[in-house]
């Protein structure tokens, strides 16, 4: 019998878009379609590594980092990331459900003009990474995103309303036949059933 290939699965959005939520609900319907057939890897960028822990504490703490050492940070973290996670996990053909990827990257960096990089360039440092079968893009506008960011209580340097703005530009710029865009205003419920939905349909011919 033919082994079923990997099944790589990313959530992006502006903060506030609910990309957690949704990639439990996913994880919950995969393990109830399909039992202990298929491994399923949960993970996450920044990762809980060196790099991310450092992105953290200084999105937290200050000093503000510069676009150029923020973007560094991020690629690194995201080259080991690659290589001790998500490299053996789609050798092993396992189903990856991933929040954030390089995506988070083109289109959070690309809104910082200081930068002075393009959407294009920042696909081009990624490069490395690999290209997701499915990227759920949860698109909301950037007022309700932060509202729920600061109900939350957990606003930092990366949220504020005009830089959430061009990122989500950013995201939607970027949504091209890989994506499955959802309107992340309608209920957790809903957006659930049309994300498996699509997973459904993809994973049809694939298990
Ligand atoms: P987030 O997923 O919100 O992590 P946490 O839930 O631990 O706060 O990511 C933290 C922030 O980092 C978020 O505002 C998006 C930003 N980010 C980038 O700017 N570039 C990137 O490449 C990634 C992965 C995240």
């Amino acid at each position: 019998m033919k082994s079923s290939p990997s099944f790589y699965v990313v959530f992006e959005g502006i903060d506030g878009a609910g990309k957690s939520s949704q990639i439990q609900r996913l994880a919950h319907f995969l393990k109830d379609e399909l039992g202990d057939k298929r491994p399923i890897l949960k993970t996450f960028e920044p990762t809980g590594g060196s790099f991310g822990q450092e992105i953290r504490r200084r999105a937290k703490a200050g000093p503000v980092m510069s676009a150029q050492e923020e973007l560094d940070l991020f690629v690194q973290d995201r080259r080991e990331h690659v290589e001790e996670t998500l490299a053996p996990a789609l050798k092993a053909k396992k189903i990856i459900l991933q929040d954030r990827s390089f995506y988070s990257t083109v289109a959070y960096q690309g809104s910082r003009p200081e930068l002075g990089q393009s959407l294009e360039d920042l696909l081009q440092v990624n490069d490395f990474a690999p290209k997701p079968d499915l990227v759920v893009l949860l698109d909301l506008p950037a007022e309700i995103g932060l509202k729920r960011v600061k109900q939350r209580g957990q606003a930092d340097a990366f949220e504020q309303v005009e830089r959430q703005r061009k990122v989500r530009e950013n995201f939607l710029e970027l949504a091209d036949e890989r994506f499955l865009t959802v309107d992340a205003t309608l209920s957790e419920e809903e957006i659930a059933h049309v994300v498996a939905a699509r997973v459904s349909e993809m994973l049809k011919d694939k298990l």
